[in-house]
């Protein structure tokens, strides 16, 4: 197998010498970009529910807008059932969306399966939380990337060319020697080894977007060091623009060059990763940080919209998607909630201190602030 430096054919692979290496400027490629992304999930009425009008829905994501630029690493954070795999699933076109655009190198962009599908998921290459669930056990390592390389046409025409695109894509993931990791079945491989196999098998399609949703959150913690190195020597290499979907604050600080905070279906922090961790500026950010060591001693009390059951007691999650609080979602917890967050839904503020860090949070409001 060719390697993206040497054989793709796109203009910017120019942007990469032979070798690899990474010229300075090239990261600020847009590669694939969200706006207004929405995703509404109808649900069935039960009961008594049945005899009212209107429809409901999840609204599980919200008007989300996000920017994945070649060769960066952009950290999605937020709690379970905030939203966080729904975004990463419309990104890669596997739910039909609500509302928003999807741009891909700036062209705006809606599949539904088959040619068109394939072609994007060439571009944009999904992987998940868990590598057991998929990877297929009765098949081999071999078997895998095989499929992949071919769905892709990149398995070259002779056996000696499929042979060497294996090794390739073995070796570009660490699982070296090859030949010892190539006619394995998934059972036999560690967790971690899976989700190298599993994001070889992403680089099959000589992708430009990786998105990860939680891929090291399965691990053992002594491995997810090794996994998220693996993904970092990607983006440096390849260029790949990642989207690294977390509920792990801190690894965000360790891992993405830029961080997007997102709480019940909504963004509300973004900026720098060193800003947004050292520096945070939404009460949820600074709440998701500094309970970090132990996300359960969060007080559930106010997690359950009007009219929805409370959740799990001690899980600390976001409240019902079903029927979110009005204006800023997160204001039933919100430590320092004025009147107007109970109303009115807060816009990105600019925090003044780093460029580029914004919060959607009422407290930024220059015109109140001056
Ligand atoms: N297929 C679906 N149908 C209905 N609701 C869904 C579906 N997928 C996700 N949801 C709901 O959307 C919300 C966000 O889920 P998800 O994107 O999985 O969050 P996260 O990945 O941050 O944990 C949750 O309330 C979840 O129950
Ligand atoms: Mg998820």
């Amino acid at each position: 197998m060719a390697t993206r430096e040497a054989t793709s054919a796109s203009p910017e692979a120019g942007v990469a010498s032979p070798a690899g290496e990474i010229e300075t400027g090239a990261s600020d490629t847009i590669v694939l970009e969200a706006s207004g992304l929405t995703k509404h999930f109808p649900v069935r009425k039960r009961g008594r529910e049945a005899l009212t009008r209107g429809r409901r829905s999840v609204q599980a994501v919200d008007d989300v807008d996000l920017v994945l630029r070649r060769g960066r690493v952009t950290a999605l954070v937020g709690e379970s059932g905030s939203g966080k795999s729904t975004v990463a699933r419309l990104l890669a076109q596997l739910y039909p969306r609500t509302a928003g655009d999807i741009r891909l190198h700036g062209e705006s962009v809606t599949v539904k399966g088959g040619k068109a599908f394939r072609a994007y998921c060439r571009k944009v290459q999904m992987i998940f939380q868990d590598p057991f669930a998929s990877l297929n056990p009765v098949h081999t390592v071999r078997y895998h990337l095989t499929r992949a390389l071919k769905i892709h046409d990149r398995a070259g025409t002779t056996a000696e060319d499929l042979e060497r695109a294996l090794q390739e894509l073995l070796t570009r993931v660490q699982l070296t020697p090859p030949e010892r990791y190539v006619d394995k079945f998934p059972h036999e491989l560690s967790g971690g080894q899976r989700q190298r196999v599993a994001i070889a098998r992403a680089l099959g399609a000589d992708p430009e977007a990786l998105l990860a949703d939680e891929p090291v959150s399965m691990l053992d913690v002594s491995i997810r060091l090794g996994v998220l190195n693996l993904l970092r020597d990607l983006k440096e290499r390849l260029h790949l623009a990642i989207l690294y979907i977390t509920h792990d604050i801190a690894s965000a600080r360790y891992f993405a060059d830029e961080t997007l905070v997102m709480y019940a279906g909504r963004m509300v922090e973004g900026g720098d990763s060193e800003t947004v961790t050292q520096n945070p500026a939404h009460p949820y950010t600074r709440l998701l940080i500094e309970s970090a060591p132990d996300p359960d001693r969060l007080d559930p009390g106010t997690d359950a919209a009007p009219g929805e059951a409370p959740k799990e007691k001690g899980s600390g999650e976001p409240p019902s998607l079903i029927a979110p609080p009005s204006g800023c979602r997160f204001h039933p917890r919100c430590p320092v909630a004025m009147e107007r967050c109970k109303t009115d839904l807060p816009p990105r503020f600019e925090v003044a201190d780093a460029p580029g860090h914004w919060a959607a949070c009422w407290l930024y409001d220059s015109a109140v602030r001056s």
